[in-house]
């Protein structure tokens, strides 16, 4: 598959990263099939999208007419059977190595040959995945960043087998929706969250340590060091639950005890305390 046959995408997830995948995707003049386990949750994903795309339009940023001509352009559909006729399938399912592994092998049986199999895993190994299906050549990373619509990065991910070509297909890809790429070995967190969860780690000892408070550790790094938000409130953004998971599996695979999890982090998440999806992480936003 070239970038140029590429017409239909496929979103497998119409959470958070699934929903802004299509939103891009969509914006940019491509077909979507937005899937999720029921079709009530595809048609939430599209009903967020809708949201937001109509502040975009009270903004001035995009017309009437290219918001309804995007939503148009995306159809909800039911599980991996619904992207039978996509000519690149993007998983963006929950941060869980064998749901990942039971999807993989599920899209694989369901896409037509030569379609794009990518994951927008933030942390799993792309190897692992292709592994679980007849065309480790065509599967590949593309992780976006939250939210995507704002986020300028696609960091590109390359399985010990992914081809030359699925390579090259994702990057115009990438272009094409209007991000900037980077590429990483099958490594660990790849690069962004190689850097970003150890980071967000130690703000968590830090605050276990009674250093400082949450508030006054993210005006820290903000002001000190000019980040958009405080790794904390960031941690809210992405969701605890996959903060912990990425550091779990950096803590894992890397094997060293520098990556192991902060208690607080854990305890948070065994709270059911997510950030900001529940309405409570390290901060309250059920105001
Ligand atoms: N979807 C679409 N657009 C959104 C959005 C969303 N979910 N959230 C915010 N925006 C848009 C707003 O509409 C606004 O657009 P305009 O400039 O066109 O008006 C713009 O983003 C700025 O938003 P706000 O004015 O509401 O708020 P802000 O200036 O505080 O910016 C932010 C919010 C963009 C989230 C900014 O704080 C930021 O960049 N934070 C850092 C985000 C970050 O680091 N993301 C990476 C997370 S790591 C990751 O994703 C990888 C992983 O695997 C864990």
């Amino acid at each position: 598959m070239n970038a140029e046959a590429i017409q239909q995408i496929g979103v497998l997830g119409a959470g958070q990263m699934g929903a802004g995948i299509a939103h891009v995707a969509a914006v940019a003049g491509y077909k979507v099939a937005l899937a999720d386990v029921s079709l009530e949750r595809a048609e939430a994903g599209k009903a967020g999208i809708a949201k937001r795309l109509g502040r975009a339009v009270e903004k001035g940023k995009l017309s009437a007419e290219d918001r309804e001509a995007a939503l148009a352009r995306i159809t909800p559909v039911v599980g991996p059977a619904g992207l039978s006729t996509c000519d690149i399938a993007i998983e963006a399912a929950t941060e869980n190595i064998d749901l990942k592994r039971k999807l993989f092998k599920a899209l694989d049986e369901a896409c037509k040959p030569g379609c794009i199999l990518a994951s927008n895993t933030s942390s799993i190994s792309i190897t692992l995945l292709a592994a679980v299906t007849g065309r480790p050549e065509e599967v590949v990373g593309m992780h976006f960043m939250n939210p995507v619509p704002v986020m300028k990065l696609v960091e590109l991910i390359r399985g010990l087998a992914t081809s030359d070509a699925t390579y090259a297909a994702t990057l115009e890809l990438a272009a094409k929706l209007g991000k900037t790429t980077i590429t990483s070995k099958d490594s660990p967190g790849f690069i962004v969250n190689r850097i970003l969860i150890p980071l967000i780690n130690e703000a968590c000892f830090a605050l276990q340590e009674g250093l400082a408070t949450a508030a006054d550790i993210d005006t820290g790094i903000k002001l000190g060091l000019n980040h958009p938000m405080g790794p904390l409130e960031l941690a809210d953004l992405i969701g605890l639950d996959t903060c912990l998971a990425i550091a779990d599996v950096l803590h894992r695979e890397l094997g060293e005890d520098k990556y192991r999890a902060a208690n607080v982090l854990r305890v948070h998440v065994a709270a059911g305390w997510l950030g900001r999806k529940t309405g409570r992480g390290f901060y309250d936003y059920r105001k």
